[in-house]
């Protein structure tokens, strides 16, 4: 019997079925996971830890992927966990993935520093993994990208990350793509950021430009969520979803929740968008991680929003919305 059958559940007889989903309402026992060897790439990252805890409790044995011993935390606790070292971009990767069924690539970074480009990090990066796993006989391959991901008039960013779902889909490994718009919740870097310069500014709340650009902020738990299922879901095979939360906020609606939430009575300042640029510019140039880049602020002014409706179907979640996140989060 192959290792994968031995952990796979046991077949159930109908009549089970039926008073089992009776008695634990919407999981259908149908779709509860199967097991697979899980290689997890960027399991150190605020999006990663998440997932990486959620495969555990799943039953997933996971191999995680680190620059650094120690950087994915804890998880050894909940389950099979193995840590390798190693870069997205070091040759020889097709050693560190043998053995796992299936690959989840979370690797990303925001800004740009040295040779740490998007270029390098997005596509090269994920034509070096798509490359390993093929190697060696991956079964599903589960992308990361970001909502906006295009070949033309973009940042570099959605650039480079559509460049790394070209690699994907031409793998010819079962794929999913998942493309975010802000991912927000316990540890994301862009709330951290708000919740700094809201609190931190003394008088007033400064705000980059009009603030009217949109945003359909998702939860990271609902991120997890279709990470999560993407491993087995067949509904999702070969498809690019756009993972958005439940409401559509303009940064001014984000910002003044943030500072409802904080209880912070300050009044929001429009900084217009050349000020903001040039200070983006500014810091470009000295060595130190920048506060903001000519990048972040070309997405938010492009916004980040898209149509619910194709990943509530797939993956028969209703998200959580921005409003009642933030609430729970910071209350
Ligand atoms: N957060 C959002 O709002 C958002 C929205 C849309 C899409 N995304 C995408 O979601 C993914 C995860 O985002 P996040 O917010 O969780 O970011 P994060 O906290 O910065 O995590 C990024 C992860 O990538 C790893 N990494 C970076 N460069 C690497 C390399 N060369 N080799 C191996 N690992 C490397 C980091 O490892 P170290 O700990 O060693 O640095 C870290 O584990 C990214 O692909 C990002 O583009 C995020």
């Amino acid at each position: 019997m192959a290792s994968t059958e031995l952990l796979a559940p046991a077949p159930l007889d109908e009549s089970w079925r039926g008073y089992l989903r009776s008695a634990i309402g919407c999981v259908s026992l149908d779709e509860r996971p199967r097991r697979m060897k899980v290689f997890l790439t960027g399991a150190s990252g605020f999006v990663g830890s998440n997932l990486l805890e959620r495969l555990l409790r799943d039953g997933h044995p996971v191999r995680a992927l680190v620059r650094r011993r120690g950087a994915a935390g804890g998880g050894s606790e909940l389950g099979n966990l193995e840590i390798v070292e190693g870069d997205i971009l070091s040759p020889g990767l097709a050693s560190k993935v043998d053995g796992c069924e299936a690959v989840v690539n979370l690797v990303g970074i925001i800004y740009e520093s040295r040779n740490q480009t998007f270029e390098a990090i997005h596509h090269l990066g994920t034509k070096n993994l798509v490359v390993a796993a093929r190697e060696v006989g991956v079964r599903r391959f589960v992308q990361m990208s970001a909502l906006g991901a295009r070949p033309n008039n973009a940042t570099t960013y959605h650039r480079s990350k559509f460049a790394a779902e070209q690699e994907v889909r031409s793998s010819r490994i079962p794929w999913v793509i998942l493309r975010p718009s802000l991912i927000f919740g316990p540890g994301s870097a862009f709330l951290q950021q708000m919740i700094d310069v809201a609190r931190r500014v003394p008088l007033v709340r400064p705000v980059a430009g009009t603030g009217e650009y949109r945003f359909r902020p998702i939860h990271v738990k609902d991120v997890v969520e279709c990470f999560a299922q993407s491993l087995s879901n067949p509904e999702a095979t070969e498809k690019t979803i756009d993972l958005v939360g439940a409401e559509e906020v303009t940064l001014n609606q984000i910002t003044d929740e943030i500072a409802s939430c904080l209880n912070i009575r300050k009044t929001p300042v429009h900084v217009p968008m050349p000020l903001m640029r040039l200070a983006a510019a500014a810091f470009s140039i000295v060595p130190v991680k920048p506060p903001v880049t000519s990048v972040q602020l070309q997405m938010l002014e492009e916004g980040s929003t898209a149509d619910p409706a194709p990943m509530k179907r797939i993956f028969r979640i209703e998200p959580t919305g921005f409003r009642e996140g933030l609430k729970h989060q910071l209350d």
